[in-house]
């Protein structure tokens, strides 16, 4: 699998994810077998201007090579300066045109660029002439429910050099409700030249694998099914190679991966932003536990990284009693 001159290991990538998807989580996505990580969606503005904050989400490491760094705006020229900047740390530039939030909407960018296409090609023109990188879009199967265009507007898009295309099968007015539709990413792979990946409710190897299969997609793209589960991507991978089911890691493995990404996002992003942050990814890690609903409060008090390794501690000494407890 290859999107322009970027060779991947495996056609299963990591979605971009506000607020999540940082160097820390990325590194453990990849030492999972992810083989393209993305960033978060990155303000074109912040990066132009070289708003320190914004900078800050540039950041990438040696062990997060190959990464698509996925950029957002309104203004070609702009979308061009951010992209120049991006792409002495990207391998892969993606294009945001599907957010759904209000605020971006309103200023044209993200997936309010599905109804302005003219925009949406000069973006694309200005940002590949602008890179030596490969660029992607990243977009949704259309506006609402009554847009039809989405194959003339990628193949638009394919015309002014993009090197690959990502669909999320549900539309910008549909936000995260209701199911992705998997058969628009079919008719946009028979459709275009490019390599093409599929996106939405994809939270198996099953259901990786009957993507790829009946859509022919080039790759499949996982969100949501990866948060408190890095390990899906080894799942994922290990299906697809060789049609063998991997278990999850136990419990006590899981505790040690969460130590090593909690060490990892305390050296990233220094002990109080850190901790603040990890409070949510700890809920996704014990979600399903019997007993998360008793701790639930004290995740949401740490403060600390001793509170949170005490909790870890807890939580694993918990866990090894309902282990036991099952057993018998
Ligand atoms: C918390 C969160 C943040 C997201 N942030 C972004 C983003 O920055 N850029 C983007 O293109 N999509 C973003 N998405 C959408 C995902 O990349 C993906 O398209 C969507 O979750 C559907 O895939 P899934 O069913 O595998 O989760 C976000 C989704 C979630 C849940």
């Amino acid at each position: 699998m290859q999107i322009g001159k970027v060779k991947l290991n495996n056609p299963v990538f990591a979605a971009p994810m506000a607020g999540v998807t940082n160097s820390a989580f990325r590194i453990i996505l990849k030492r999972f077998g992810c083989s393209l990580v993305c960033s978060e969606m990155i303000s074109s503005y912040g990066i132009a201007n070289e708003n320190p904050r914004t900078f800050n989400l540039l950041q990438v490491f040696p062990s997060e090579h190959p990464i698509s760094v996925q950029i957002f705006g309104n203004n070609p020229e702009i979308m061009a300066e951010a992209a120049r900047v991006t792409a002495t740390k990207a391998d892969i530039i993606d294009i945001n045109m599907g957010c759904p939030v209000p605020k971006v909407l309103k200023s044209g960018s993200g997936g309010a660029l599905l109804k302005d296409s003219d925009l949406a090609r000069r973006i694309v023109r200005e940002v590949v002439d602008a890179v030596d990188v490969p660029v992607t879009a990243k977009i949704r199967k259309g506006w609402d429910n009554s847009d039809n265009g989405i194959i003339d507007f990628a193949k638009s898009l394919e015309a002014e050099g993009l090197a690959g295309i990502i669909i999320h099968g549900r539309t910008v007015k549909q936000l995260y409700k209701g199911e992705a539709d998997w058969k628009i990413a079919r008719e946009l792979k028979e459709a275009l030249e490019i390599p093409v990946v599929g996106n939405g409710d994809i939270k198996t190897p099953e259901d990786a694998k009957r993507f790829l299969e009946e859509t022919g997609c080039d790759g499949v793209m996982i969100g949501r099914a990866a948060l408190g589960k890095p390990w899906i991507f080894k799942q994922i991978t290990k299906y697809l190679e060789s049609g063998e089911l991997v278990s999850e890691p136990d419990f006590e493995e899981q505790i040690e991966i969460i130590k090593y990404f909690v060490e990892l996002m305390v050296k990233l992003e220094g002990e109080e932003s850190a901790v603040l942050k990890l409070r949510k990814h700890l809920l996704w890690f014990f979600k399903g536990m019997p007993f998360v609903h008793q701790v639930r409060l004290n995740i949401s008090r740490i403060n600390t990284l001793d509170e949170l390794i005490g909790l870890l501690d807890e939580f694993k000494a918990k866990g090894t009693v309902e282990k036991v407890k099952n057993r018998y």
